[in-house]
């Protein structure tokens, strides 16, 4: 074994204590990492994506609706999907879309090309520089490993050290970018405190927004907003549909809230999923009873349409995740 390889096996073994965002980096994309486990996100937990075809079907409205805001020399649509699981939106926006429509569409994943997905998807690790359309990112950064700091009895924040079996304790005082960033969008409280430190997401936003010369950049994900932040932090784990205690030996998602108010750039817009879904015509309201008398087939479809709706904009659940809707303006 060389020196690097034992090195790395001690790491793992636990016995090494490290910041949240390295154990995270690691646990979740490592080789053994979670996002790289051959069931995908869908083998853990129910996305939007997931829950019904109408959110696909919403997305492919807000497409169309961005490629009529483009300019007329922009021949081909962009659809890029940061973090796009195992491409089921991607499939389902295309298979929404009317037929003939020019669009492009990107699958920027750290996990590896599923067998079998649609042709037209193209696959890659970093989204695709200088293109025109829809960016959209469905529960991307919550999974953009982050710091964790805790405020000490001194009231100091320092950040949090966790080994591979969950331990936690407290390791150097938070210092300079990320002490900054503390104190614009999430300023210590008392002691016992947390705050996660949510500068990387920031970065990986404008990062991912970059790539479009002109349209529309979404995230869509569980956010807190200044003035409404947790006092204790969000940080947790998610395994077989279950919330599990944060352990970063790659066994679990790891997960935190996002503070999308710091993300957004230039003109941005935050709304509910709820309120986001209504503007593109997704409502949870049942059918009119009457159709039930007339064409029964046809009420059955839409009372479980309707089922869907709702379960995508239930407060308390789904509706309740925040979409960053940032225009980008032609360059
Ligand atoms: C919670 S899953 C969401 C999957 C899908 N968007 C959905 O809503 O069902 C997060 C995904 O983001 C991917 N991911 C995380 N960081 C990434 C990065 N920097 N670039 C590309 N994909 C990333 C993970 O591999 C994982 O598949």
């Amino acid at each position: 074994m060389t020196y690097q390889a034992a090195n790395e096996a001690e790491r793992t073994g636990g016995a090494e204590w490290v910041p949240w965002r390295e154990a995270a980096e690691r646990a979740l994309y490592g080789p053994r990492g979670f996002y790289r486990r051959p069931e995908g996100p869908a083998g853990h937990f129910r996305t939007s994506v997931h829950a019904s075809p109408l959110y696909a079907a919403a997305v492919a409205r807000l497409l169309r609706e961005t490629a009529e805001d483009l300019p007329a020399a922009v021949a081909e649509v962009a659809l890029v999907d940061i973090g796009a699981g195992r491409g089921e939106l991607l499939a389902g926006v295309l298979a929404a879309l009317p037929d003939g429509f020019p669009v492009r569409a990107y699958a920027v994943e750290r996990a590896a090309r599923p067998a079998g997905l649609d042709p037209r998807i193209e696959w890659g690790e970093r989204p695709p520089a200088g293109v025109s359309g829809l960016l959209f990112a469905n529960e991307w950064l919550d999974n953009v490993p982050v710091d964790v700091a805790e405020v000490d009895d001194a009231g100091v924040p320092r950040y949090v050290l966790v080994r591979a079996d969950g331990e936690e304790r407290l390791g150097d005082p938070v210092a300079g970018a990320d002490a900054a960033w503390l104190a614009r969008w999430w300023p210590p409280a008392g002691p016992g405190t947390r705050a996660e430190i949510g500068r990387p997401r920031d970065a990986a936003w404008a990062a991912a927004v970059a790539c479009l010369d002109v349209g529309l950049a979404v995230a869509v994900d569980y956010a807190h907003r200044a003035g409404d932040r947790p006092p204790f932090g969000t940080l947790t784990g998610f395994r077989g549909g279950r919330e599990v205690r944060p352990v970063p030996d790659g066994g679990c998602d790891i997960t935190a809230h996002v503070a999308l108010d710091a993300c957004a750039g230039p003109g941005a817009e935050l709304v509910s999923q709820r309120e986001a879904l209504r503007r593109l015509g997704v409502f949870g309201a049942r059918p009119p009873l009457a159709l039930a008398s007339t064409d029964p087939t046809a009420y059955v479809r839409a009372l479980a349409s309707a089922g869907e709706a709702a379960e995508l904009t239930a407060p308390g659940g789904l509706g309740d995740f925040v979409w960053l809707l940032q225009p980008v303006p032609a360059r």
